[in-house]
């Protein structure tokens, strides 16, 4: 009874849980959410001070008393206090319409994690969920809501090659008949280019640069296929290690991509060590239709390309590559017999 009533007053809510975004879904609504999946809290007091894009401005240039940190680290959660406020403050949000009859922020929630987490990891998510307010959360492996997300026919008996390369995981997985047949989620990826780009710069040219201006450098030059990017350049600021002061430096798409190679290799290698498992027949279908990529590391320019060099497979990406996962979260709650057939872990009463 009382979940009857709190389904007519509170809503059905997809989110993705991501290392570097969080997307909230509203049922009727679409996409309603979209930042950045930090948050600034006072040192001592550990009160909130900000949370999404707010809190991302403040990385790097915070004072002693505010820390400003990322909840989520390779996939899972790492500040469990942290991301239960975040999760907190995103469902009260999106339940206050201002309208005559109260919304009561008790929702439903789908929650996409990644494949390769431990059971004490999923259940951390699941309680974060639950105690900021969720009255059920399930779980579903972030694959599977990209798939589903980007409309590709899970349930049926073909297989689909799935890689969504995000900021913490990247995961590859290979779905039929609504499950997961074999997967691969491995810890290296965005947040790897990131680091990446810093060492390699280093090591080059003694310079030092922060996280955020090393994102940048991959966003705009950023790319994995010598045909994909013309020559770019751009010119960016750093520290030089040996004086100590700031310096410019003009750096092209060819050195981020040199930076990029070990990254991009484990990625790769990734995926071929999962065509070898992968039983024939579905390999078949993969090279049919071609593996799909989402998340905001196949933005990178000619990752296809390269993806599909190793592989010797045809290689695409989904549309809205960074919303694939919560547009799948949103639609398996929709959707009562999807809810039943794909594998969604553990929903909680
Ligand atoms: N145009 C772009 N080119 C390359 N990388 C990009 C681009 N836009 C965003 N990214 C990178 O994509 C990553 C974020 O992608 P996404 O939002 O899919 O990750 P997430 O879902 O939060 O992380 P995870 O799935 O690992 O928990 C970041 O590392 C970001 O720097
Ligand atoms: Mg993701």
């Amino acid at each position: 009874m009382l979940n009857y009533i709190f389904g007519l007053l509170s809503y059905d809510v997809g989110i993705d849980l991501g290392t570097a975004n969080t997307l909230v879904h509203v049922k009727g609504k679409g996409i309603v959410i979209r930042e950045p999946s930090v948050v600034a809290r006072h040192k001592k007091t550990k009160q909130i001070l900000a949370i999404g894009e707010e809190a991302k401005k403040m990385l790097g240039r915070n004072p002693g008393t505010i820390e400003v940190i990322r909840p989520l680290k390779d996939g899972v959660i790492a500040d469990f206090d942290a991301t239960e406020a975040m999760l907190k403050h995103y469902i009260n949000l999106v339940h206050d319409t201002g309208h005559m009859i109260p919304r009561i922020p008790k929702p439903r929630v789908v929650v996409g994690i990644p494949s390769g987490v431990t059971e004490v990891e999923r259940r951390a998510v699941q309680e974060a969920a639950l105690s900021a307010g969720a009255r059920q959360a399930y779980l579903i492996e972030e694959p599977m809501a990209a798939a589903i997300g980007a409309g590709l026919p899970i349930e049926n008996p073909n297989g689909i090659l799935m890689i969504d390369i995000g900021g913490g995981t990247s995961e590859i997985a290979v779905i039929s008949l609504g499950g997961i047949v074999v997967n691969r989620s491995i810890r290296t990826a965005g947040d790897e280019m990131d680091e990446a780009i810093i060492a390699y710069l280093r090591l080059k040219y003694n310079i030092m640069i922060g996280e955020r201006t090393a994102e940048e450098i991959k966003i705009t030059l950023g790319n994995a296929h010598p045909t994909s990017l013309k020559d770019k350049i751009m010119v960016i600021r750093g520290r030089d290690l040996e004086s100590g002061l700031p310096v410019s430096l003009k750096i092209t798409s060819a050195e981020v991509r040199e930076a990029l190679v070990p990254t991009l290799r484990e990625i790769t290698d990734s995926v071929a060590d999962l065509l070898e498992e992968t039983p024939p027949e579905l390999v078949g279908d993969i090279l049919e239709r071609g593996i799909a990529m989402a998340g905001g590391g196949s933005m990178i320019a000619g990752i296809d390309k390269l993806v599909s060099e190793q592989t010797r497979m045809p290689v695409y990406i989904v549309e809205d590559p960074m919303t694939a996962v919560v547009r799948g979260c949103a639609r398996v709650l929709e959707n009562p017999s999807l809810l039943k057939k794909v594998r969604v872990v553990g929903g909680l009463r």
